[in-house]
């Protein structure tokens, strides 16, 4: 018969979502979001792309949900509703009584209850047979790392909720962390900044948008670039508005970027002598949404001495690295196989 439901891979991002679908490539990238009502949130309005387009007019009736927090679901229910839509989406009702096996991806060093979490929750949605895959494996695969070979290969996966930072060599990962920075705390870091410089209230798309405009990881001297940022004025609820330079921005972001920065240093104190040598030669790799955040790879490169490199693509990398897993079944083979999906 062929009715046999296609293997998939998901990145349920705490930001962004992404389908795979074996030998079609990514068919979906649509924020993780939900809209339900407020009054019951099992009447789900909107899901994805058209949850994003509602979530700036949502009213007293309507409520968002962001169901992944830091990396993990906190949101059960509604992560499952966000997972079955979107795997229908990706490969038609058709399937609905044929069910398609997942391979999903979770931080590095994710607690076995939380992963199971991420198991049921998949299940739930309608997938069969789900294979885990540590996220920086996936990163490091997708920003087209020799991760098979027996040298040193290192990844920063800065994404929304979390950055994961990892040595990856012959398959698995020999040193990892993630800690919960990522693009969200950057944004939150901006907001607090007009909070307590200009008592000051601004949304987090505005947040969003002086931070991918404006905001830098290194000192931005000589640059002079300044934009006007709207808000709530916190005493009087009035609409106001302030100048914001690029200086200001910097000095907004510099902490969560620190935590990223130490966050790798911890990583590379602990990597073994032999792969060091191999990333002092070959360089740090960063993928991720927010590791583009403007002068990240210079900071990190600055500070170490070693090369950072932005990867090609890299809101992508960890959803082409999973696609390139399941295109190759040896491959997923082993990953079913290994520690992390032994527990199940
Ligand atoms: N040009 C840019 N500069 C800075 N940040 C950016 C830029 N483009 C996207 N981002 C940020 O990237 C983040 C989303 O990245 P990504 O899609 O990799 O996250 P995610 O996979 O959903 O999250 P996580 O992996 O942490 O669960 C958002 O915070 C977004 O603001
Ligand atoms: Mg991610």
């Amino acid at each position: 018969m062929g009715f046999r439901a296609p293997d998939i891979a998901i990145d349920l991002g705490t930001t962004n979502t992404l389908v795979y679908v074996k030998r079609k490539g990514i068919v979906i990238s649509e924020p993780t979001i939900v809209v339900v009502e407020a009054r019951d949130k099992h009447l789900v309005r909107a899901v994805g792309d058209e949850a994003a387009l509602l979530l700036g007019r949502t009213t007293e009736a309507l409520q968002a949900i962001l169901p992944i927090r830091d990396g993990a679901i906190q949101d059960f229910d509604t992560a499952a509703v966000l997972l079955k839509y979107f795997i229908r989406k990706a490969i038609g009702v058709n399937h609905l009584f044929n069910k398609p096996r997942v391979l999903i991806c979770v931080p590095a060093g994710l607690p076995a209850v939380a992963r199971k979490v991420v198991t049921e929750a998949v299940v739930n949605a309608g997938g069969k047979h789900v294979i885990l895959v540590e996220k920086p494996l996936a990163a490091a695969i997708g920003a087209g790392l020799p991760v098979y070979e027996p040298v040193g290969n290192m990844v920063v996966d800065v994404g929304g909720g979390t950055t994961d930072t990892a040595i990856v060599s012959m398959g698995g990962l020999v040193v990892a962390q993630s800690i919960h920075v990522g693009g969200e705390k950057m944004n939150d870091a901006v907001v607090n900044y007009l909070k307590k410089n200009s008592g000051m209230l601004i949304g987090d798309r505005t947040a969003e948008a002086v931070k991918i405009d404006l905001a830098s990881a290194i000192a931005p001297e000589g640059d002079n670039r300044r934009t006007h940022v709207r808000g709530r004025d916190l005493l009087s609820a009035r609409v106001m508005d302030v100048e914001f330079t690029a200086a200001q921005a910097h000095d907004a972001v510099l902490e969560p970027c620190m935590a990223i920065m130490a966050s790798v240093r911890w990583v590379l104190e602990r990597t073994p002598p032999e792969l060091s040598a191999d990333i002092m030669r070959n360089g740090i790799h960063l993928t991720g949404g927010a590791s583009q955040l403007f002068g990240l790879d210079r900071l990190i490169g600055s500070q170490l001495g070693i090369p950072a490199v932005l990867a090609k693509e890299p809101q992508d990398c960890t959803m082409l690295g999973m696609g390139y897993l399941l295109e190759n079944p040896d491959l997923l083979a082993d990953l079913a196989h290994s520690s992390i999906n032994e527990n199940l």
